[in-house]
């Protein structure tokens, strides 16, 4: 039990989102939150003038959305980090940790002083001396992209605490907070990227980035109905995968660019059920604005043969009545906020 005392800033490039929990971490009691599009130039912009705007933005939804502390937890995008779980011979932490280095410099295509390594020991095998391997999950965010997070962070006159990945937020207030469950693929939907990962004992082990989103489906419908994307994107955000509508034309256009996604997912399980047979992928939780996509929970139930159910970042967390609605009608877009905002610092 940890008293929450920071809020969580999840910087996307549709939008850029914070939450406030108060209390402690196993009961959180709910401060604050709001969220605000995300300056045209995002994060891609290398320009002092554009981090300027985002700071800027960062800067006004603290105020409006009535944060009361400083202290930020943020969130790198995991298209842009390496995360993989390697397996190593029954080490201990100190040889693990020379032995990390090492493993990293195999995969991780930037040199590895420009980059910053963390890692975590998942599973280590019951016995001593036993042949069974340690599995450790390894991050290796490069450093240019840490200090332009921690270079906005303090332009917007705010206090970085600490930084973390997207999965393993989402992750915390998705399926961490609730024992025993099965294992499980998240599966994140933004307006940019798609981000999988499987939580099996409650451990993440396996991670993966995937270059569409939201953004890219509204883009299909703008391309094949010949719409503006604005346009395109509220038809998107309307009929969806559903067949009925507009004689399935939306569906049409969305379909070969979602399936892409579907495929790596399907591909995902395959190389998840080769490497891990004895603990099978039970259920699938969807999350990411555009999550909220309708047909989608079916589409994915069906292409995939598992249960699929949409996370609930707020479960377990009383929220005012005046601003419920609009947090609920939301939720999908939160989960790497209040995984954020619930981190142990
Ligand atoms: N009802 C809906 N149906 C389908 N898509 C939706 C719906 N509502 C919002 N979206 C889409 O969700 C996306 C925004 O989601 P989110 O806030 O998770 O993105 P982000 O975190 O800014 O993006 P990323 O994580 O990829 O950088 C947009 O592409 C938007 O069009
Ligand atoms: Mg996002």
């Amino acid at each position: 039990m940890s008293a929450l005392n920071h809020f969580g800033l999840d910087i996307g490039t549709h939008s850029i989102k914070a939450v406030q929990l108060g209390g402690q971490t196993t009961r959180p009691v709910f401060i604050a939150a709001g969220q605000v599009p995300t300056p045209s130039q995002g994060l891609n912009s290398e320009s002092e003038e554009d981090v300027a705007i985002i700071a800027q933005t960062i800067k006004k939804l603290h105020q409006e959305a009535h944060i009361s502390t400083d202290k930020a937890v943020t969130a790198l995008p995991e298209s842009q980090i390496f995360t993989r779980v390697v397996e190593l011979p029954n080490l201990s932490d100190k040889e693990v940790q020379s032995a990390i280095q090492w493993e990293a410099e195999q995969y991780v295509p930037i040199p590895m002083n420009e980059v910053q390594l963390d890692w975590q020991i998942l599973s280590r095998p019951k016995q001593k001396g036993s042949d069974q391997k340690v599995e450790v999950l390894l991050v290796a965010a490069p450093k240019v992209l840490i200090s332009k997070y921690l270079k906005i962070i303090k332009a917007a006159g705010l206090t970085a605490v600490s930084l973390e990945t997207e999965v393993t937020a989402v992750v915390r207030s998705l399926v961490q907070r609730v024992e025993g469950n099965p294992t499980t693929m998240v599966i994140s939907i933004g307006a940019s990227t798609t981000d999988l990962s499987i939580v099996s004992a409650n451990q993440i082990s396996f991670t993966r980035s995937i270059a569409t989103g939201g953004l890219a489906l509204a883009r299909g419908v703008a391309q094949e109905l010949g719409f503006e994307l604005d346009q395109a994107t509220e038809y998107m955000k309307t009929y969806g995968l559903d067949a009925t509508q507009l004689e399935g034309k939306v569906m049409q256009a969305i379909k070969p660019i979602f399936d892409v996604v579907v495929n790596e997912i399907r591909r995902a399980l395959a190389f998840y059920s080769g490497k891990r047979p004895d603990v099978p992928v039970k259920r699938v939780v969807l999350t990411g604005g555009t999550a909220k996509l309708p047909g989608l929970v079916l589409y994915l139930a069906e292409a995939l043969g598992l249960e699929v159910q949409i996370g609930n970042p707020w479960e377990g967390i009383s929220l005012p009545s005046q601003v419920s609605q609009k947090l609920i009608q939301d939720s999908t877009s939160y989960a790497v906020s209040v995984g954020l905002a619930l981190k142990v610092n």
